[in-house]
């Protein structure tokens, strides 16, 4: 990696906050969280996960068991708790968590009955924590519910994970939609910060011709880095841990550092444009 990337830039005072989207299921939003997130804290870069799924696979994957989770992600978005009492600490140094649990199911209902800035939620509780994070990645669930409209109106930016398949395309358009509907009702200064294509097999052409569509689409916004299929990365939750802690050698590992320096590296552009030149 490249050592420039290590040093934090100056004048960054705040946390970028990045909302993994996709509402297709599967697509390694979670899995991407949570890797993107370890590789960019191996940076040094002091990084907060948002989980918001009630399914709770970031908080499992990152070995945040049910009974840790007193505090959770439903109680920040209902007002309830200040987000600093829902913060855990995970195994890597620098990474912390706001587990979800599955009273966020509930919460879409509660939040919808609910008038007050009822989309504001998740930006208002996270602004108490925005001075303490390089970066806040909140992993939404697989739907463009109230949930996920809550992270993309928190969100300075959607990373968005996608697996190379035949509807994968079609599926983004929705997303594009949304965003859009966002940028215009509740956050002006939304963006998409990137595309990634995740479990790409380079024996496929169907993956080949996906990727060459995409890439066609979305042009630079689509990262260089793909994150191959990789069996190392999906059996890394149930070890509660992320793959680069279980296996930082193999292929999956690899490729979410590359993809943290990738992230990091436009980030800087970003700031201070002659870095990249
Ligand atoms: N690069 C990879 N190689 C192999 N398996 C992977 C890879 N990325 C993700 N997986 C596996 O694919 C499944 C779906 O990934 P993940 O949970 O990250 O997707 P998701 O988009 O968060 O899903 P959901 O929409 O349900 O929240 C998981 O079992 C995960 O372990
Ligand atoms: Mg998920």
């Amino acid at each position: 990696m490249n050592q420039a990337l290590l040093t934090k830039p100056e004048g960054q005072k705040r946390a970028k906050i990045l909302a993994l989207a996709n509402q297709k299921g599967g697509v390694g939003k979670t899995t991407t969280a949570i890797n993107l997130a370890t590789a960019l804290a191996a940076c040094d870069r002091r990084v907060l996960i948002v989980d918001i799924d009630p399914q709770g696979n970031a908080s499992t994957g990152l070995g945040v068991n049910r009974h840790a989770r007193a505090v959770t992600s439903y109680d920040v978005l209902l007002g309830d708790a200040p987000i600093g009492t829902a913060t855990v600490p995970t195994a890597v140094p620098g990474m912390s968590i706001v587990p979800a649990s599955l009273d966020l199911s509930g919460a879409e209902i509660e939040l919808v009955q609910s008038s007050r800035r009822r989309e504001f939620r998740l930006r208002d509780a996270l602004g108490a924590a925005a001075q303490d994070y390089d970066f806040i990645l909140i992993d939404c669930p697989p739907s463009l519910n109230l949930l996920t409209l809550n992270a993309l109106v928190a969100a300075d930016a959607v990373l968005v994970p996608l697996q190379c398949e035949f509807y994968a395309l079609e599926g983004l358009s929705q997303l594009v939609k949304t965003i859009e509907r966002v940028r215009r009702a509740f956050n002006p200064a939304l963006e998409i910060q990137g595309v990634v294509l995740t479990m790409f097999d380079r024996r496929s052409n169907l993956c080949d011709l996906v990727a060459a569509d995409v890439r066609g689409y979305f042009g630079s916004k689509v990262y260089d880095t793909v994150i191959p299929r990789n069996v190392r990365v999906s059996e890394a939750p149930s070890h509660g841990k992320p793959v680069l802690l279980y296996d930082m050698r193999c292929a999956g590992s690899q490729a979410y550092i590359h993809l943290a320096s990738e992230v990091l590296r436009r980030e800087q552009g970003a700031l201070n444009p002659e870095m990249v030149q």
